[in-house]
């Protein structure tokens, strides 16, 4: 059966001691629901994060890292220095990264390949543009870059796989998917998962909609039957409207 997921991504937000305040507010928090939560702040507060919620459900991801080992990459992170840290899922291809750091389904295929061997788990993140919706495209292109970074894998690898549906023009914009748009989308990527790896498969693969899930919509949005969870980007700053979007499954 596939996990109900909640995943906080705090992109370039809060320093040291605003992260610190962040979780002594997230553990003051109840969960009544079977969500996994998920938080995602900047490398810099990752070890101290992890530190302070390892006795906790809440698990402490990151937001991006390298493909390679080591070596001369300035201002890289590798996957060994998160595993080093104790951190073991992280979130590649976020559309900022894609946007602002040319990050290339090729490039993305060669950071799932480097998590999957070192035994992390990805949350992988795709979505059309705006241009693209309106140009009714947007499954080719979702089609697209799931197949060009992901459809290298076997079957097994997607047991470490979540898949992220995030269409750019509802990130940050205040603009949601409908809930019936999402459940569309949902369908037709387990229906594309099911084609090449069979209903089992796609059957236990979570995928998570992003793109402006608040409080008040996050209920109607995570009862579609294809919506396993959502990456919240505003709404996971503070710790009880994180919490009442965890609690709306
Ligand atoms: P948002 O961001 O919730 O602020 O729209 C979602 C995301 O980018 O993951």
């Amino acid at each position: 059966m596939r996990k109900h997921i909640v995943a906080g991504n705090w992109k370039m937000n809060n320093n040291l001691s605003e992260t610190q305040s962040l979780i002594t507010d997230l553990k003051n928090q109840n969960k009544t629901s079977d969500a996994e939560v998920m938080i995602a702040p900047s490398f810099t507060n990752l070890w101290h994060a992890n530190e302070s919620l390892r006795t906790t459900e809440i698990e402490v991801v990151a937001q991006n890292m390298h493909f390679s080992e080591s070596g001369a990459y300035t201002g890289e992170v590798s996957p060994e220095m998160l595993k080093s840290l104790g951190i073991t899922t992280v979130i590649l291809g976020h559309s900022e990264r894609r946007a602002y750091y040319n990050e290339t389904d090729e490039s993305l295929a060669r950071k799932v390949d480097a998590a999957l061997k070192h035994d992390m788990r990805v949350i992988f993140c795709f979505g059309e543009e705006l241009s693209d919706r309106k140009a009714n495209n947007q499954e080719a292109v979702v089609e697209s870059q799931i197949k060009n970074a992901l459809f290298h894998l076997e079957a097994d690898a997607f047991k470490n796989i979540v898949l992220a549906y995030e269409p750019v023009w509802a990130i940050g914009t205040g603009e949601t998917a409908s809930p019936e748009q999402a459940q569309e989308m949902h369908a037709f990527i387990r229906k594309t998962l099911e084609d090449k790896y069979g209903s089992e498969t796609a059957e236990n693969v979570s995928i998570l909609y992003g793109g402006s899930v608040k409080p008040n919509n996050a209920e109607e949005i995570f009862s579609k039957p294809d919506v396993d969870g959502g990456l919240i980007g505003g709404a996971s700053l503070k710790a009880e409207d994180f919490y009442a979007i965890v609690n709306a499954f």
